[in-house]
């Protein structure tokens, strides 16, 4: 059984991790990966845009089973034409990831089978768009302007009231955005849910909280995420039931009924408010860096599970017991390149990375590889905005906290920065 991972970043390798210790005899590939995942899988020079070169390489190697681990080939339709050449896939078809890659499409789906949400209103024009804010917001009021299709964490503004929110509608349009957002700002705490979902049937796949400003305390420039842990100590079996009875199982059961149903891994990121779990958004993948704190949970084989959710939708799936995990909690605190969010140098020699790998080797601390390559000398470099993600287990989350810390601490390169407070908000139940 050849499995291919697409992606090359710290979910893949996590991704890639989880894969090679399934007990199921497998060749691994994943395309591009990184310095990190080459020590556990072949890493191969394929373009995902490429679909010709993605099938004639799978039918040379006698792959039989893709994870498309990122949102760009998902919603460009990289699982369709994978399929349609007798592939088994991990992740949806381009319909079904329109749940993350049209946020208008998303809210449509919300409305129609009253998915928990924030108040809004989607627009293709700035003047409508600020007659609906003028009517639906007080002065005073926070809104959220969001740019409809896919941003990579840039096109969502929290307006702190309408003035500027109207700057923003503004700005998105003048970007080229052909359809605007405008949401009620909800307050609360965050969490992300996991689902591996096949058609209506959905297998709970953990939860866990990010990170996603740059700057401690949640101040400065969103990223892809600085940080993240796993379970949440906030989240109880109502919550859990709340999220997967009335937003999980409608998305599902739209997405059937609409001919396009979804398979692969679900994401909703809510917001906990007083009155129960809303919907934030949907991806269609696992998050990153939030696989890299659920996965060294999973002890359940994940292959088994990825092949059961791959199989064609027409054969009844293997019946499948619930995924088992570790008791113990997760936290990974990411290491990035000075600059990132914005502009970063890259190519700057990494140096304790892999001691802090093999002081790892009884598994409950994982560096998780990002950004990085082997320059010509076979140094390990910078190869990115986000770096590393240092993820450990601990008997409670103040000792996976300390554990990951003190990875961190071993690691370096010139101009390194992360967040010191990954965690430490932890138990005091505010954000
Ligand atoms: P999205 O890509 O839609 O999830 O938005 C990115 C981030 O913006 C979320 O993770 C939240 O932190 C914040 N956000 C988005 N929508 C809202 C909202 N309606 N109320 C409060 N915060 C929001
Ligand atoms: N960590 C947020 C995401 O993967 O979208």
């Amino acid at each position: 059984m050849n499995v291919l991972v697409i992606g090359g970043g710290g979910r893949e390798h996590a991704l890639c991790r989880a894969v090679a210790r399934s007990a199921i005899p497998h060749r691994l590939y994943c395309a591009p990966g990184n310095a990190g995942i080459a020590a556990i899988a072949r890493c191969v020079p394929l373009d995902w845009r490429d679909s010709d070169g993605v099938i004639a390489f799978c039918r040379d190697q006698d792959v039989r089973l893709v994870v498309i681990g990122p949102e760009a080939p998902l919603a460009a339709g990289l699982g369709d034409i994978l399929r349609a050449a007798g592939v088994a896939v991990v992740g949806p078809n381009k319909e079904a990831a329109r749940l993350e890659s049209s946020k208008r499409f998303m809210r449509e789906i919300c409305v129609a089978e009253g998915i928990p949400a924030p108040r809004h209103g989607s627009f293709s024009d700035g003047e409508a768009a600020k007659s609906w804010l003028a009517e639906q917001f007080a002065v005073s009021e926070a809104a959220v302007v969001k740019a409809d299709g896919l941003a990579a964490g840039k096109g969502v503004i929290i307006a702190a009231d309408r003035s500027e929110a109207s700057t923003a509608i503004d700005a998105l349009f003048r970007q080229g955005h052909a359809c605007v957002l405008i949401e009620e700002r909800l307050r609360g705490r965050e969490a992300s849910f996991f689902f591996l979902c096949r058609g209506e049937d959905a297998l709970p796949f953990g939860e866990a909280r990010d990170y996603k400003r740059i700057g401690e305390d949640d101040t400065g420039a969103n990223t892809g995420g600085m940080g993240a842990y796993s379970p949440l100590p906030d989240v109880n079996d109502a919550i859990r039931a709340a999220v997967s009875e009335g937003i999980i199982a409608p998305a599902l059961r739209a997405m059937t009924q609409r001919g396009t149903p979804f398979t692969g891994f679900l994401y909703a990121g809510v917001m906990l408010t007083a009155s129960g779990p809303q919907l934030l958004e949907f991806n269609v993948r696992l998050g990153d860096p939030e696989a890299q704190v659920i996965l060294p949970r999973l002890r359940s084989d994940f292959l088994a599970l990825l092949l059961a959710n791959a199989t064609a939708p027409e054969t009844p799936a293997p019946s499948l017991a619930l995924p088992l995990w570790d008791e113990r909690g997760c936290l990974g605190v990411v290491m990035a390149s000075a600059g990132y969010p914005g502009a970063y140098r890259k190519g700057d020699v990494i140096s304790g990375a892999e001691d802090a790998a093999i002081a790892s080797a009884g598994g409950d601390v994982c560096v998780f590889h990002a950004g990085t390559r082997r320059d010509e000398s076979g140094r390990l470099c910078t190869d990115g905005g986000r770096v590393l993600c240092a993820s450990a287990l601990g008997a409670d989350m103040a000792a996976a906290r300390r554990r990951a810390y003190e990875t961190v601490a071993r690691i370096t390169w010139r101009g390194a920065v992360h967040r010191r407070d990954i965690g430490r908000d932890i138990g005091r139940g505010v954000a």
